[in-house]
């Protein structure tokens, strides 16, 4: 049995009685409920209670038990990486050069570049090359205070090499301390092979890759870029149709590059979360009140790619929730800064602080189906929490923006990484 302690801690942020708390929407996006010079214990990998120190009975049992003094530190429950792309080969750097001189995203994609660049170079690479690049990424994202991440597949576009990615996400799951969900996202692009063959590809989605993914049991999730130049409402309809039959809630890709039907179209099929949205009109705001989609922003992208930024401020004074989340991918956010992404938050969207952090914990728990066991302090949930350096408040860490202010983090009740020392 393994068990820590830590005492003293400045600010215990963002606990909760009540560990099946769903989500944080419009005003209630700015609570964010703390306890001042308070404990936290762990044991078993869940954590096991907490207090104010003036409650606090002391230690009975030494058994096992690590204490770490966290005196003037912070802690927070890891962040949910809700939307990823951690899977892939090589990079795209010759692209981002192209934007700088004036090229759209869509211009480059056009030309094979952006997705079906990836593709070519996923296809290339073996398995066990893609497994140690994503997992190098992911402890660079621990290193930040991730502790959840959703992954997509995407840059396969073919049968074999979608299966392909999906097997790396499944040995990442089997073999990091992460907590990670795995999105089947195979119309994330058309490949050159069907260019002049749409309803070929979307069969070959439909017939092959799902049946293939569903009886492997390789996805938790399944995705689609339902968006102007990639896939249409009706082409997303007929996927988010046949996942459903192998009981693969949708999350999905929608209004980045034109007001494109997506958000309709996933809460539609009940989708777990729409995300990018910078596209959000009144239509679009009202949809999404009447459901219980999580509307996901990506900052980083929208920074990276110089798009209009989403209008955050409207959605939440319309009494919605948001999730945060860094779409980390070679194209779009070659980054998987959370803290950065929280920053950029309330920089260019405009979220107050306590708002991003919601955003970024138990709101984009939930838009990855793990709210029951992530992104929150409540006694019973798993123990993915991070220790910050001494700082002065919580405003302070998106106000450092591009500093890493995390000192430890504890995944699944063991410390696996200490700057400290
Ligand atoms: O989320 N928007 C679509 N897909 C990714 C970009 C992928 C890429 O450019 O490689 C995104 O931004
Ligand atoms: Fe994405």
């Amino acid at each position: 049995m393994n068990r820590i302690l830590i005492k003293n801690i400045k600010s215990l942020v963002q606990v909760s009685d009540n560990p099946l708390l769903r989500k944080r929407s419009g005003i209630e996006m700015n609570d964010l409920p703390v306890l001042n010079e308070a404990w936290l214990a762990i044991e078993d990998g869940l954590i096991s209670g907490y207090g104010l120190m003036q409650d606090w009975e002391g230690i009975t049992d030494w058994n096992n038990l690590e204490v770490i003094d966290a005196s003037g530190k912070f802690v927070f429950p890891c962040w949910c990486d809700s939307h990823t792309h951690i899977v892939y080969a090589g990079s795209r750097e010759a692209e981002f050069v192209y934007k700088i001189k004036g090229m759209s995203y869509e211009e480059i994609a056009k030309q094979g570049g952006g997705i079906l660049n990836s593709a070519k170079k996923l296809a290339d690479a073996s398995e066990d090359e893609l497994y140690e690049s994503a997992k190098n990424r992911v402890w660079e994202m621990i290193g930040f205070g991730t502790g959840a991440i959703e992954i997509k597949s995407g840059y396969g576009l073919s049968v074999a090499s979608e299966l392909k990615m999906l097997r790396v996400i499944k040995r990442l799951k089997e073999t990091l301390p992460v907590e990670i969900k795995a999105t089947f996202l195979g119309a994330h692009s058309l490949p050159t092979a069907f260019k002049q063959n749409r309803e070929g590809y979307i069969k070959l989605i439909v017939d092959e890759m799902l049946p293939q993914i569903a009886a492997e049991g390789l996805a938790d999730f399944v995705d689609v870029f339902c968006d102007k130049g990639f896939f249409t409402v009706e082409e997303t309809d007929t996927i988010l149709k046949a996942a459903s039959a192998f009981g693969l809630s949708p999350k999905i890709h929608a209004n980045e590059l034109d007001y494109s039907g997506g958000i309709q179209v996933g809460v539609k099929h009940k989708a777990l979360s729409v995300d990018h949205l910078e596209y959000t009109g009144d239509e679009e705001i009202e949809t999404l009140l009447n459901s219980d989609t999580m509307p996901t922003l990506l900052p980083s992208t929208a920074f990276f790619l110089r798009l209009v930024p989403p209008p955050a401020r409207k959605m939440i004074d319309a009494g919605l929730p948001i999730a945060l989340a860094t779409d980390f991918n070679p194209g779009s956010s070659p980054s998987g800064n959370f803290p950065f992404v929280i920053s950029l938050a309330c920089i260019t969207l405009k979220m107050l602080p306590n708002e991003a952090i919601n955003a970024a914990t138990l709101n984009s728990a939930y838009a990855m189906g793990v709210e029951n066991m992530l992104g929150t302090i409540a006694a019973g949930k798993q123990a993915n929490v991070f220790i910050t350096n001494e700082i002065p408040s919580i405003e302070f860490l998106p106000y450092s923006f591009g500093s890493n202010l995390i000192e430890k983090v504890i995944l699944k009740g063991k410390l696996v990484l200490d700057r400290e020392v």
